[in-house]
């Protein structure tokens, strides 16, 4: 599907939405009768949302998962004296889903019982893969290995999976997906992301959108999807999370923007704001983001949340506002619906200060509560709030474990073989390295618990990678040694005697897993103690690394001793199975790489740069040199391509593009392979980059067949972000790239 043409069709989008339902016709009148009849602190505190653990008095623990206990005293004083309309995140870890159950109906016996208007409150979390704060739910890769599937059907059922699970425990609104395009591999939330390119992040924002929010929000496997984090946070100059991007507008609406304009296309119902500055300011104080660029141009009606404290912080951190009651002004201003407080009343107390002094006018309240309260009538929260007793039976499915299954076994990328891999039957494995025998390495951040380093948090039915392996190839097959740890440790010795009698070692290096803050790291070179293990390793010995990370650890230094090299970032509980399954050749590979693996620390340079970055200290030395390239992803087999077809006649800019390809499996078993179509603009005012991905797609083919490939892709697609910051399309000529097959074709003035 085309992304720079999604501009277009935006206003047509925003008049279809006004033929409104009579059903919704009938919520207006009611949300209008509503919102008259509230009080200024009702509306305050309507815009208002805490952290449950502001309103609880014990917090869940590894000892005692379902121990955390609701504070009656708080919970009473927020819901019933303050009017607060969203609760969200869970205490410390996953809670069961009967005790989700427990917690939503209390509070939302309080709301609708004990309130004048009986507004249900909304209850929101981060269901980032899959409904991780869920005990029993099914945890998915984290979304750059759903993006290396390349798979836009499954990621949809993936997220339709996290929105059964989410909302069976009696959620019904996900922080998610996250829309950051990861152009900065430094950063602590990479893994989060669905990787650098613009066109892939745009078609999985669709997907996640859809999967999540289905046909009707109403329904009991929906949750309201939010996109995150608008906007540009994931390019923080130093690496460090909430640390301030700065960036030309047209290369921030090229390349950050897109994945939101198509959310807000599905009907995403909520957007969560950047908690840092972009080019000097602040998100949540910015009115030309938040209002002129999100609701004048993109038409978006939903409800726009802070990130967590982040109202505050304009005052303590930015020191945009001398104090917080002007943090709260500006923000509201700027166009935030609802603040994540999350702890306490300052922004509830400010507003209703504010508009009491004449600062704020009521309507800004009155247009806010109202995006909030068609939230809830379309979650169908005014007819029944309370979790379905019975829904607890939807988490945790063998539907949804196969899909997760799948998903790992797409996502892992097959970087290099040197004709190890497969490994017979038969070969003895010496399994090693930080990864081999932990659950947080499988899974990464959220996962049980925010930072996802709790192993005790997690579910005891869950395998590691050694478990998995001693359960398909028998415990007498497997060694296993630890050999470097994550506190620095080694044990090199010991892991060097066991290898003596394996025929396979398999190392299998990790980061520790990290989101946010407590992720930030300062050197994106693999821990050193771990790359010496590789180092130790390189005996002769077939020797098989397995990277589970967060983002591109570099492994430069070591990836030359390794026979085989597979990226599986954080593939989740059914990772070490596909891992085992991908080594002994129970299926063939397919993920690609959605990012460029770097080779030299100061070198991070995405796929799409531009031509001058490509100048090195010589002729010899490339200044674009991945250790991997984007799209890169081995099988099994071999696929040729031939005969790229492409019109010879030059194009209108209202034309298609239409695209043929032949690509024939030339080798010895079935495969998946991603046919990835590049285009590069040969000359433009801008200086143009070396290519873009405009569009993809997925074949499988059984040994000797041969498909022909077709794309039709709108013109508009060639545009760019000009000087003036909006599209154009300069006619003249474009190189059109397909595996090795290349093609001209041309764009003539209209
Ligand atoms: C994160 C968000 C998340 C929120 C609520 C913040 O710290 O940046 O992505 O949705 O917390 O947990």
């Amino acid at each position: 599907m085309p992304v720079l043409s999604r501009l277009i069709p935006l206003a047509l989008l925003a008049l279809c939405a006004s033929h409104r339902s009579a059903a919704q016709d009938a919520s207006e009148k009611t949300i209008s009768a509503i919102l008259a009849a509230m009080s200024l602190e009702e509306k305050a505190g309507q815009m208002t949302q805490l952290t449950l653990g502001a309103l609880s008095s014990r917090e869940a623990n590894s000892e005692n998962p379902d121990g955390h206990q609701l504070d009656p005293v708080k919970l009473r004083h927020a819901i019933v004296n303050k009017h607060i309309g969203s609760i969200l995140n869970v205490h410390n870890m996953a809670f069961s889903a009967e005790h989700w159950h427990r917690t939503l109906t209390t509070i939302q016996d309080l709301a609708t019982k004990e309130t004048g208007h009986k507004i249900p409150i909304l209850y929101g979390i981060d269901s980032v893969h899959g409904a991780n704060y869920v005990r029993e739910a099914t945890l998915f890769p984290h979304n750059l290995g759903l993006a290396a599937t390349c798979n836009t059907q499954l990621v949809e059922q993936c997220h339709a999976i996290t929105a059964r699970e989410t909302r069976a425990a009696g959620i019904p609104w996900n922080f998610g997906p996250s829309l950051d395009v990861g152009r900065q591999p430094l950063w602590s939330r990479y893994v989060e992301t669905f990787g650098e390119d613009v066109h892939i992040a745009s078609m999985m924002a669709t997907a996640a959108v859809r999967g999540l929010q289905g046909n009707s929000l109403s329904s009991p496997h929906s949750v309201a999807a939010t996109a995150k984090h608008f906007l540009a946070y994931s390019f923080p100059a130093s690496g460090q999370d909430r640390t301030q991007s700065l960036l030309p507008e047209h290369y921030l609406r090229e390349h950050f923007l897109p994945p939101f304009l198509h959310a807000v296309e599905q009907n995403v119902q909520a957007i969560m704001v950047n908690s840092s500055e972009v080019n000097g300011l602040p998100v949540h104080a910015n009115h030309n983001v938040l209002t002129k660029l999100l609701r004048g141009q993109m038409k978006f009606k939903g409800v726009v949340v802070t990130d967590w404290e982040d109202v505050k912080k304009l005052h303590n951190l930015h020191r945009v506002a001398p104090n917080i009651k002007e943090a709260v002004r500006l923000s509201v201003q700027a166009g935030i619906d609802m603040c994540m407080a999350p702890n306490d009343f300052h922004f509830t107390n400010n507003l209703i200060a504010l508009v009491r002094e004449g600062l704020v006018p009521e309507e800004v309240l009155n247009a806010s509560v109202r995006r909030i309260l068609r939230l809830k009538f379309a979650l169908g929260l005014f007819d029944n709030p309370y979790p379905d007793p019975d829904a607890a039976g939807e988490i945790g499915k063998e539907d949804a474990h196969a899909l997760s299954r799948q998903a790992a076994r797409e996502s892992l990328v097959l970087l290099k073989n040197n004709g190890v891999l497969p490994l017979s039957k038969e070969s003895t494995i010496l399994l090693t390295g930080p990864g081999c025998h932990s659950l947080t390495a499988l899974h990464g951040s959220w996962s049980y618990t925010w930072q996802g380093t709790d192993e005790a948090a997690y579910p005891e039915t869950l395998d590691t990678v050694l478990e998995s392996f001693n359960a398909r190839h028998g415990r007498e097959n497997v060694l296993w040694a630890r050999g470097a740890q994550w506190d620095g440790s080694t044990d090199f010795d010991y892991a060097l005697r066991k290898a003596r009698n394996a025929d396979v070692i398999v190392c299998v290096l990790a980061e520790r897993p990290g989101t946010e803050t407590p992720g930030n790291i300062r050197d994106l070179s693999m821990p050193e103690n771990q790359l010496r293990l590789v180092r130790r390793l390189a005996t002769g010995k077939p020797l098989v690394l397995v990277l589970l990370e967060n983002r591109p650890r570099l492994i430069t230094k070591v990836a030359g001793h390794c026979h085989a090299i597979i990226y599986a970032g954080h593939p989740g509980p059914h990772g070490g199975g596909a891992l085992y399954e991908l080594l002994m050749g129970q299926f063939n590979p397919s993920g690609r790489l959605p990012f460029t693996y770097p080779r030299d620390p100061n070198s991070l340079l995405p796929y799409d740069h531009k031509h001058s970055d490509t100048i090195g200290p010589d002729k010899d030395t490339p200044g674009f040199n991945p250790l991997y390239e984007f799209g890169h992803g081995l099988s099994y087999t071999t696929f040729k391509y031939d005969k790229l077809k492409v019109p010879t006649e030059p194009l209108n800019q209202t034309d298609n593009l239409n695209i043929s390809v032949d690509v024939t499996n030339t080798g010895p078993r079935k495969g998946t392979e991603t046919v990835h179509v590049f285009i590069r603009d040969l000359y433009a005012t801008v200086a143009p980059p070396i290519k873009r991905l405009r569009a993809f797609s997925q074949v499988e083919l059984p040994p000797g067949e041969t498909k022909t490939i077709t794309f039709s892709i709108p013109v508009t697609d060639l545009s760019y972000f000009g000087t003036k910051n909006h599209l154009i399309l300069e006619p003249g000529e474009f190189e059109v790239m397909i595996s090795d097959q290349k093609a001209r074709i041309a764009v003539q003035q209209e």
